[in-house]
């Protein structure tokens, strides 16, 4: 894993980065005694569960068992690679990582993500050039000034030019060395419908470059400077480029939405930019795709539990079309979401120009949550006719039966029934009539679940051992002191869980633990994801073990053991007098764990009888 960066490197990443900033571009994480608490990245919680441990550098959810060091973090966070998230880790702290001693073919592997990210900085680069140019620029600078952005926003986002001819930025990057499938994998060149050579995608465009979290460049947008169509042209999806994860101005919105606890969510490029210049920092604008619960799911990240979504958009068709498809996603992400339709013939852009921002914060201030949205909407469409009361019941007996939770449903239910004179219980009748939801399902706690025990004897038995056993591997964790003792003992070999005890084995046979206690270097060692997560999750817990208090649970474990081995012994026999041969089965499966490191045959158990 590691062969791409030489092992000093890693470690010294490793220790320059703290896994508290790292999780908080992320999740909004609260001091809460020594650990940090948030809202779990991973899935869906309401209460926060995710604990991020500074002191071990570790993190671990206590609703879904995702856990690891940093490194698992953005592995899993942003579906990179191991070298990838060394490497954004190191780019961040600014720290330089030697590529010599790579071959060619580990190179290429390491680099695909990093070589496309430097190809579309280099494009950006020359579109930026190109509107700064005095003469090639001045249309597009004209352009931008005419729609009243400023100098310092172009700076900001890094607004650009693509040129009218075919092939500039094609010979730009020849120039640079870059090849042309390299370039075609960005998406900024196509190739000809010949099939013979390349040409520019964007050509006479105003160019928005679109940017990750941590400023990478992603993917452009382009927009044409008169009425031709299409308005726009965009990056296609790309290895770093997937428009339902992405959201335009989310490395600008950050900061500001971490301090409203809000975040506008716009339409389009230009709704963006002018909601910033206009001092609305805290807004992010969607790519040409509906709002995707992976989207909610970045931005519940950025504004916490208790943050609002305003959705703004230009029309009353608009809004409702949106609000109906994202009820399900905001419902399962337990963000507080409200509507803010412009007036007709507005969007954020136009209308922030001509009103100005307190105006628009205002109408903001009176966005309706999106049900209460849909009541109004409907309402006025329908008016209060008899027939358009039942239009509108009909209307919202879709949205009304998505919602789960049914404190909220029997809310907005009574709502509706006030807004139309309608009987609540009739309405509730109503919506019971439509599709019937599958529960939620709850969160499994993984890794455990999938343990290898031998199945065949009493499962709360099988609990109880590996709730002792699980405690052994904790004290190993957060006491180290204590590992010798584990092993000349042997206590791992009367282990049930085959799980933890390879996890323990683990711990002994990693000698430079037992000395530094640093588990989240414990963890860089580990391939297993399910061992992974159990060591989070055993290790972030802040058990005081004393020297007594291990050597008496060792002591209370090994006793209970033995003495289950002579109580068994005695319940096989009195299960083979009795002639109980299902007991007799389960007994002596469970004789076969205890004793199987020993190499005691389990016919010797049951007597040379036959079952
Ligand atoms: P709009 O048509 O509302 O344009 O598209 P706009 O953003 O207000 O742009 P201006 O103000 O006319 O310059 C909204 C968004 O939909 C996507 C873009 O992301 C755009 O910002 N879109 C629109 C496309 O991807 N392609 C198009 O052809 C049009
Ligand atoms: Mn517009």
């Amino acid at each position: 894993m590691t062969v791409f960066i030489p092992e000093d490197k890693v470690a010294e990443i490793k220790h320059t980065a703290d896994i508290v900033d790292i999780v908080s571009e992320v999740v909004l994480l609260k001091k809460t005694g020594k650990n940090h608490l948030g809202l779990c990245p991973f899935h869906t919680e309401k209460t926060p569960s995710f604990t991020v441990s500074p002191d071990k550098q570790i993190f671990h959810c206590f609703g879904c068992g995702e856990g690891g060091n940093v490194f698992s973090f953005l592995m899993k966070h942003n579906g990179v690679s191991f070298p990838e998230a060394v490497q954004m880790i190191a780019r961040r702290y600014g720290i330089d990582i030697p590529t010599q001693s790579m071959s060619i073919e580990q190179k290429k592997r390491f680099g695909e993500r990093e070589r496309i990210f430097s190809v579309n900085k280099a494009a950006m680069t020359f579109f930026y050039n190109n509107l700064m140019n005095v003469t090639a620029g001045q249309k597009a600078v004209n352009y931008l000034q005419k729609r009243g952005i400023t100098k310092e926003i172009i700076e900001q986002f890094r607004l650009g030019y693509a040129p009218g001819t075919w092939d500039s930025l094609l010979k730009m990057l020849q120039k640079k060395g870059i090849s042309h499938s390299l370039a075609h994998k960005t998406g900024i060149i196509v190739p000809r419908g010949n099939g013979n050579g390349y040409y520019d995608r964007f050509r006479d465009r105003i160019i928005f470059p679109i940017f990750d979290r941590g400023m990478q460049v992603i993917g452009f947008g382009g927009r044409v400077m008169d009425d031709s169509l299409p308005k726009y042209l965009n990056s296609p999806e790309t290895p770093v480029y997937n428009k339902s994860k992405s959201l335009y101005g989310l490395h600008h919105a950050k900061k500001e939405c971490r301090k409203t606890g809000a975040v506008f969510i716009v339409e389009g490029y230009f709704d963006l930019i002018s909601l910033v210049q206009h001092g609305l920092g805290n807004a992010v604008a969607t790519l040409g795709t509906a709002l995707t619960s992976e989207h909610v799911q970045i931005i519940r990240g950025l504004i916490g539990k208790s943050g609002k979504v305003i959705l703004v958009y230009d029309s009353d068709e608009a809004g409702i079309k949106a609000a109906r498809r994202s009820i399900e996603v905001f419902e399962k992400s337990f963000v507080d979401a409200g509507i803010l339709v412009l007036p007709t013939g507005h969007d954020p852009d136009s209308y922030l120009f001509e009103f100005g921002v307190e105006s628009f914060q205002k109408a903001a201030a009176g966005s309706l949550g999106i049900i209460s949205f849909l009541i109004e909407s409907a309402v006025k469409k329908y008016g209060l006719s008899i027939e358009g009361k039942i239009q509108t019941i009909s209307d919202l007996q879709g949205p009304l039966s998505a919602i789960t939770n049914s404190v909220a449903r029997s809310l907005y239910i009574k709502e509706l029934a006030e807004k139309t004179g309608i009987d609540e219980a009739a309405i509730l009748e109503k919506i019971r009539t439509t599709s019937v939801k599958t529960a939620h399902s709850g969160n499994k706690w993984p890794g455990h679940a999938i343990d290898t025990m031998v199945a065949g004897h009493d499962k709360t038995s099988q609990d109880k051992w590996k709730r002792i056993e699980e405690q052994i591997i904790a004290m190993m964790l957060q006491s180290p002191g204590i590992i010798p003792e584990i092993r000349n003992k042997k206590v791992l070999d009367n282990f049930e869980s085959n799980t933890l005890k390879q996890i323990g084995h683990l711990i002994i046979e990693h000698k430079d633990f037992h000395v530094n206690g640093d588990v989240s270097n414990l963890m860089a060692c580990l391939n297993d994801n399910t061992q992974r997560r159990i060591i989070a999750s055993l290790a972030i817990g802040e058990d005081i073990w004393n020297d007594n208090g291990c050597r008496k649970l060792i002591a209370q474990f090994l006793n209970s053991r033995n003495n289950r081995k002579k109580t068994l012994l005695k319940e096989i026999k009195a299960a083979e007098d009795r002639n109980d041969h299902e007991l007799l089965l389960k007994l002596l499966k469970e004789k076969q764990i205890l004793v199987s490191r020993k190499g005691i045959s389990i016919l010797e158990f049951a007597g040379g009888k036959t079952l």
